[in-house]
Order: structure tokens, then C-alpha cells, then sequence
């Protein structure tokens, strides 16, 4: 052990934690209380000890669930265990917002005042909030949730220090944040509730009010998980994604591929997975062959959904040629950007396609490990995936020789993210798992090369990943003559905000807008359309005039929008749009990972640029600072490393070009 530690030490509580989550510490130098026999005569371990590096946000995460916040000596221990300095540790434990360096009590209620939320009263909850409870725990360290007269930390989170200098907290209430988009713009507004504890609770709240909130701080409020009967059979009404008849719309179509299971299926049976179709298309696959699969991937023309619309196909031979070993394939479940919800209906409603066709592409790449690497914020989805991946395991569906196949062997592990949207950028991702700060690498080398732990990797979508199963089964030839020649196959779209009937659609691509809005039963609110935003907050809006928009690859590419990952919040004419964009920037800002000079400061000068035009404060007029604007725009798209910068000003650009909201 050659690092300096700090004095602080860990409680009981807080060793137990880190121990049940990394294992038990093998000697006196990495954390155990009292020396054994055999580290008196031998050095040993240190090598394997810096190997675990991987496990450290696993370790943080374990100390934030038992008591709610990261406590210097629960930190110290964690270093010692993983042999981390810490001043390394401590850029980890700041980089993730659900971390919490800071003293908290045990019981925090994550409000969402994103975009969607922001059109179903979010704004005036996080007021009511304000007034009856007091400000919400400031970001990270140090950082406001962008209310200058909010006070720094709620007055019912204080700390105090008793005799021998501990931090006593006071846990009779709860305290509250502000969150970005939590992916439950479908049951809007939102929150999460999180209580810290031996057996730590998180749940998913929907059509939150400030009543039933500051019950759930007061301790006095069951908090019922919206979530948690999406998917069950008795109750597809949950969410709107089985009314998509996308029949209606085309009439070239009656039933849905990717979501036709769920609330049909019950995602906790692998019984019931397997009554259905489940596993036919992995043992199709073997049969298939490696070269086999990736041909019908390639005949059915998948593009990957998670944005960049990156052929799966090629993807996966690209893996499949490297001879370097151990190959890896991640499902990338982050699903953080404002308007997704897609993703979380497939985790918690059909699990076990996830599972599948990641064991597909195991088999047709060759990897022999998988992880799930799912957003914090998505607690329902982590826990139905691990019962999914035990209850696979147990009957040989993972593990040794899956499906008895001799020689492939594979298996799959979840990762939870902590709360960062740059976290979803693939290579990103790697740095997250790795155990360091989630900011993304330069590319090249490309990740089906060098990814995870220096390894070829594939990294795609959840909902690529479910596309893989039908297209297996039916064969890719048929699935590519759905949607249109350069967009095939159908797609997930997430409606939100003023629509009648909010949720997940499914529909051939080259659907247009119009209809789709119609699927989800209209405007909703005033019933006048002000504008819709099409792709997230790195998309673009468009206007009412627009509805006839095919939703395909081309059409948006040509019309200046994009499909991005399937977002459609729509805006009623009561909305402050100035208000929106004010929130996109600040979710840019707030979300930059700050490795790179364009986006780091790109993010903060544009947030500032839009605050003074929107306070009738400009330099100069407000010409200039659209000048202005479009200048820090194209250095961050011209400059920026990855996808996060280069399209921070793209939604802020439509709204000048395409709504013309700041008239010069
Ligand atoms: C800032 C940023 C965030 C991203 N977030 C996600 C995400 O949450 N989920 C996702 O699948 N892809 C996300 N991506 C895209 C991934 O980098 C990657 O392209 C994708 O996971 C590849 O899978 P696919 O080929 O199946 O689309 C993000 C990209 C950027 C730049
Ligand atoms: S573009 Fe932004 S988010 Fe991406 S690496 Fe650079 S600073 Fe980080
Ligand atoms: S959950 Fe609030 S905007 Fe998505």
C-alpha cells in the first residue's frame, strides 16, 4: 500500500456496505481491521488489488444507499480497499450528480423540472416546494439549481458535528433537488424518491403535486412506484404503448415487433417469456451461424437507435474480425436525454429480449462478457433485468455452454449509472465502468477495436438490441421491406408533454408526425400546437405547418431536424418557450463533462447569451447576441470531442431559424 490516505475512518455501517458490494478485504493493507497470519510472511495481492480499480463507483454507490451521502471516512475506506489515491477517488465520487459528497439526510426526492415536466407543471411544484419546504440541496459542490434566491440547502438538511467531530444528521425530514429528465415524461411531472437505509428504497413517482411530495419528506407518504405494473399482464394500461395500432396509420401493418410483449407477457417469468417465442431466435441463431446472423442484420439494413444511426450489422463483424480476446458487449441503458423514455419501457417490460439478443451478439462477435450499463434513475428496470439475468442463468441460459452449446460461455453484469448524461456516450461509458470519471475518449482507436478495459467491444442500444429478435426469427429480408427503403423497420417514439394519451408508439418509419401525434390522441392542453421538439434537447423543434414530416432518416436529415433517440415532446401555445430553451441550455451546461475548452465553456457562454436576450439584457442588441450565439455554436460543433458539444446549440439553433423566437 503506497498511497496516503486520509485519518477519517468508516463507520460499521459503512464497512458493511462497501464489503457486501466488493467482497471482504483480504488483508490488514487493504482495509481489514486486524493482520492475518500470512501477510506477516508474504507480500501479496497488490497487482490483483489495482485490477479492481472497476469496482469503485460500485463501491460509492454502496456507501450513498446505506446512509445517503459519501462521508470522508466511507470515502478513505473505499480508497484503501480499491488502493485509489484519493484525490483520484474524490474526481469519481463528484463527477456523478446522485453521488453526494455532502451531508444529507437519508430520504431525497429527486424532483424533474425538465423539459416535458416543465409543460406539466414542474415549474410551479419546485415553487411550492420552495415556499412550503425551503430550497432544494444544491448540485454537486457548491453549484445552485440555477435560482439565485433559493438558499444554498434546504433548512431541514443541516448537519451538526457532535463531540468527537461526526456529522450528525438531522433524518426527521427529508430534503428535495431539482433533476433533468428522469425518463418518466410520460407520467409527468415526475420524481424520484430515494431513502438511504440497510434495505435502501427507490421508487418512481408520477403526477407528483406538492402535497403528496412533502408527505414523502415528512416520512409520512407510502411512495407507490408508477412504474411497477408496466409490463405485467393484468395491466397494460400503465403504459399507452399497446393501444399503437399502427395499422391505423399505414394500414401495411397490424401488430407491433418490438413491443409486443409488453403488458402482454409477464417480464418476470422466464416461463412465460419462453411460452411465447422467447429464445427461438438464439437457437436460430446457432443455426445461423456468426456469419449468418450478421448477413440477416445487414439484409434487414438495422441502424442503430441510440442516435447515430450506425449499421448494427457492421458493427458486430467488425468485432467478430479482431483477434484480441476477451471480447465485450454492452447494452447501453443510460437513456438521460430529455424526452427518452423508450428504453425503460423495454427494461421493465420485456427484460429478457435484452438478455436474448445480447447473447446473440455474443455468439456472433464472439464476447464472453455482457453488461448492462443502465441509468441510476432507473431502479425498476436494474432490478427486473437482474431477476431476468438470475432467473436465465439458472436455467442455462448464461453461464457455461449457453443452451448447451459447448464452448460458448457467456454471461452478463449490470452496471448502474449515477446520474450523467455524458454516460451514455459510448466510449464514455467504458471510462464509467472502468471506474473513472465518464468523460468520452478520442476516437479513433473506435470502440469495436479498442473499448472496454482496451478490448473490442459493441456497444448498442436497447432498443437495437430488441429489433435483433424479430429479425432473426422473420428473417432480415422481410424486415427490412417495413418503413422506407434507407430507413427500415419500425420505431419507438416517446410522446410527451401536451399530447391526450403521453407513452411509447411504435411505428413503421416514414410515419408522419402528424399521425403519430394523432396515435397519442392528439394535442392536448389548449389544443393548439405552438411547436413540437423533435430528437431531444440535442434535436431540433418544428411547427405546426410540419406535421406532414416523415419520420425516416432522410426526411428529417433534409428538413434540418433529426429522429435522434424518438423524442416528440409537444408544446401547446401556453408555453414559455423562452422558458424551455432557458432549460435545454442549462441542462447542456450543467451536463458537459468540462474535458474539452468549445463545450466546456461553449455550454456556459450560450446559457448566459440566452439568459440576457430573454431578460431584455443583450450586449449590444439582440442581433449581436444571436451573432453571438451562432459563433460559440459552430466552435462547439467544429471543436468539440464528442456528440455532447457538437450538438449543444442544435435545438437553440432551430428555435431561431426554424420559430423564430429571438427576432432581431
Ligand atoms: C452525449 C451522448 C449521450 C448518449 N446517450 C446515449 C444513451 O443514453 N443511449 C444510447 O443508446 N446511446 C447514447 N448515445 C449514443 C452512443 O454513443 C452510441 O452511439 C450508441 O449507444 C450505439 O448504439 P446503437 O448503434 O445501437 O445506436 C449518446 C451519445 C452522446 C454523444
Ligand atoms: S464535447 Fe463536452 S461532453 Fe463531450 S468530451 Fe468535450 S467537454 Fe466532454
Ligand atoms: S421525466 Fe421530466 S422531462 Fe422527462
Amino acid at each position: 500500500m503506497d498511497i496516503k490516505l486520509l485519518d477519517a475512518e468508516a463507520t460499521p455501517a459503512e464497512r458493511a456496505a462497501v464489503d457486501a458490494r466488493i467482497g471482504a478485504p483480504m488483508a490488514s493493507w487493504d482495509g481489514a481491521l486486524a493482520r492475518n497470519s500470512r501477510e506477516l510472511h508474504v507480500a501479496f495481492g497488490g497487482k490483483s488489488q489495482r485490477d479492481r480499480r472497476h469496482l469503485l463507483l460500485p463501491a460509492l454507490q454502496a456507501l450513498q444507499e446505506r446512509v445517503g451521502w459519501i462521508s470522508e471516512g466511507g470515502f478513505n475506506y473505499v480508497c484503501e480497499r480499491l488502493t485509489v489515491p484519493p484525490a483520484d477517488a474524490w474526481g469519481v465520487a463528484t463527477f456523478y450528480m446522485m453521488l453526494s459528497t455532502q451531508p444529507r439526510p437519508r430520504r431525497v426526492l429527486h424532483v424533474c423540472d425538465d423539459i416535458a415536466c416543465r409543460a406539466k407543471g414542474a415549474k410551479r411544484l419546485c415553487d411550492d416546494l420552495r415556499a412550503q419546504h425551503g430550497g432544494p440541496l444544491p448540485h454537486g459542490i457548491g453549484k445552485g439549481d440555477g435560482h439565485a434566491n433559493a438558499p444554498a440547502m434546504s433548512p431541514h438538511a443541516m448537519a451538526r458535528k457532535d463531540a468527537q467531530g461526526r456529522i450528525i444528521i438531522d433524518d426527521s425530514h427529508g430534503a428535495w433537488t431539482t433533476s433533468p429528465c428522469l425518463g418518466l415524461c410520460d407520467v409527468a411531472p415526475a420524481a424520484l424518491y430515494i431513502e438511504a437505509g440497510a434495505t435502501p428504497i427507490e421508487r418512481s413517482v408520477g403526477s407528483v403535486d406538492a402535497e403528496f411530495a412533502m408527505g414523502l419528506l415528512g416520512g409520512g407518504a407510502e411512495p407507490d412506484d408508477v412504474l411497477v405494473n408496466v409490463g405485467a399482464p393484468m395491466e397494460p394500461q400503465a403504459t399507452r404503448s399497446t393501444q399503437a395500432k399502427f395499422d391505423t396509420v399505414t394500414g401495411c401493418l397490424g401488430e407491433p415487433r418490438l413491443l409486443k410483449r409488453i403488458g402482454t407477457v409477464d417480464p418476470t417469468s422466464i416461463t412465460d417469456y419462453q411460452m411465447g417465442d422467447g429464445y427461438e431466435a438464439l437457437a436460430k441463431a446457432f443455426e445461423l451461424g456468426p456469419e449468418g446472423v450478421i448477413a440477416e442484420l445487414n439484409a434487414a439494413k438495422l441502424l442503430g437507435r441510440g442516435g447515430a444511426a450506425f449499421p448494427t450489422g457492421r458493427k458486430w463483424d467488425a468485432v467478430r474480425q479482431q483477434e484480441s480476446t476477451p471480447k465485450y458487449i454492452i447494452c447501453n441503458a443510460d437513456e438521460s436525454e430529455p424526452g427518452t423514455f423508450k428504453d425503460r419501457v423495454l427494461l421493465t417490460g420485456d427484460p429478457f429480449a435484452i438478455i436474448e439478443a445480447m447473447t446473440i451478439g455474443a455468439f456472433a462477435a464472439g464476447c464472453t462478457r455482457g453488461y448492462v450499463y443502465i441509468r441510476g434513475e432507473y431502479p425498476l428496470g436494474a432490478r427486473r433485468l437482474q431477476g431476468a439475468i438470475e432467473q436465465a442463468r439458472k436455467t442455462g441460459l448464461l453461464g457455461k455452454s449457453v443452451m448447451k452449446r459447448a464452448g460458448f460461455d457467456f454471461d452478463i453484469e449490470i452496471r448502474r449509472g449515477a446520474g450523467a448524461y455524458i454516460c451514455g456516450e459510448e466510449t464514455a461509458i467504458f471510462e464509467s465502468i472502468e471506474g473513472r470519471r465518464g468523460e468520452p475518449r478520442n476516437k479513433p482507436p473506435f470502440p469495436v477495436q479498442h473499448g472496454l478495459f482496451g478490448k473490442p467491444t459493441i456497444v448498442n442500444n436497447v432498443e437495437t438490441l430488441v429489433n435483433v429478435l424479430p429479425i432473426i426469427l422473420g428473417g432480415g429480408a422481410a424486415a427490412a421491406r417495413i418503413g422506407t427503403a434507407q430507413s427500415a423497420g419500425t420505431r419507438l417514439f416517446c410522446l410527451s408533454g401536451h399530447v391526450a394519451r403521453p407513452g411509447v408508439y411504435e411505428v413503421p418509419m416514414g410515419t408522419t408526425l402528424g399521425q403519430l401525434i394523432e396515435l397519442a390522441g392528439g394535442v392536448a392542453g389548449s389544443g393548439k400546437l405552438q411547436c413540437a421538439l423533435l430528437g431531444g434537447a440535442a434535436g431540433a423543434f418544428v411547427r405546426p405547418d410540419e406535421m406532414d414530416l416523415k419520420l425516416t432518416h432522410e426526411d428529417t436529415r433534409a428538413a434540418g431536424v433529426t429522429l435522434g433517440s424518438g423524442v416528440v415532446v409537444a408544446f401547446d401555445d401556453t408555453v414559455d418557450m423562452h422558458d424551455v430553451l432557458l432549460r435545454i441550455t442549462q441542462f447542456f451546461r450543467d451536463e458537459s463533462c468540462g474535458q474539452c475548452v468549445p463545450c466546456r465553456v461553449g455550454t456556459v457562454r450560450q446559457q448566459e447569451s440566452l439568459h440576457r436576450i430573454v431578460t431584455k439584457q443583450p450586449i449590444g442588441s439582440v442581433k449581436d447576441e444571436l451573432a453571438l450565439l451562432g459563433e460559440i455554436g459552430a466552435a462547439m460543433k467544429d471543436g468539440s470531442i464528442c456528440g455532447l458539444g457538437q450538438t449543444a446549440y442544435a435545438a437553440v439553433e432551430s428555435a431561431i431559424k426554424r420559430l423564430n423566437l429571438y427576432p432581431a
